[in-house]
């Protein structure tokens, strides 16, 4: 255990690739967003689009873990998962959530704080019918962030939807899987910088719906 610690005391990465500064960046944070993702799909960063999603619980308990963004549409992310996960729990009590890209290849991280709706249900049932057969079977099977007795429980319920949809060409969609969109009210863009004076930039979205733009100390 000490000599993990020791090894990671020492580790040192000084970021040097690039430079934010206001008069770089887009006017509308979200173009800002589309420019970094297209950026990062280009330079090939293994899942440019696995964020990381914090949520707080009504008892204001913070939890998070990583999905997967699906779009960025009506001023929002979009992400899909099980409305009675933990996640779906704590979003159902508290709509105020917040992501994290880290796109180390580039030395950037972007966080994105707003509030969360669910998305229409006729996108969520087409964005659900174009994923592979298995992942809808998968998404009838899973519990999502419940206790099962053992991985033979999930593979038997996997087996029994297999089963049942075999001769349906179209699955259903079920009730408790769906989408959230999170509509943002700020979006940092961080770069890091040499001798750890990063460029941070803020977008704060105003009542007429323009952003001010804002520098933060690193
Ligand atoms: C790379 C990656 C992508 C993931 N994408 C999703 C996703 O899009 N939707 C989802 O519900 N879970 C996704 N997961 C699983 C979640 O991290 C998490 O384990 C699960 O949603 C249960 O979370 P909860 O118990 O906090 O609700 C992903 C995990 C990883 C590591």
């Amino acid at each position: 255990m000490q000599d993990i610690n020791k090894e990671i005391v020492g580790l040192r990465q000084e970021y040097s690739q690039s430079q934010l500064t206001e008069s770089d960046v887009c006017k509308n944070a979200l173009d800002q967003f589309n420019k970094w993702l297209e950026q990062a799909l280009k330079a090939c960063v293994p899942e440019p689009h696995a964020m990381n999603l914090s949520t707080v619980s009504k008892e204001g308990k913070p939890s998070s873990r990583i999905v997967l963004l699906r779009g960025v549409e009506n001023n929002g992310f979009v992400f899909y998962t099980n409305y009675q996960s933990h996640k779906g729990t704590d979003l159902n009590a508290n709509r105020f959530a917040c992501l994290n890209f880290f796109w180390q290849a580039l030395e950037r991280q972007v966080r994105i704080e707003g509030i969360i709706e669910k998305n229409d249900l006729k996108t969520a049932t087409e964005y659900f019918h174009s994923r592979p057969r298995e992942s809808q079977i998968g998404a009838w099977a899973s519990t999502q962030s419940k206790v099962i007795n053992s991985r033979k429980d999930i593979e038997d319920a996997f087996q029994y939807y297999q089963d049942k949809f075999k001769d349906t060409p179209l699955i259903p969609k079920p009730e408790c899987w769906g989408g959230f969109v999170l509509h943002p009210e700020t979006i940092e863009f961080w770069q890091g910088r040499p001798s750890r004076l990063h460029d941070r930039i803020r977008y704060s979205k105003l009542s007429n719906n323009e952003w001010k733009i804002e520098r933060l100390s690193p």
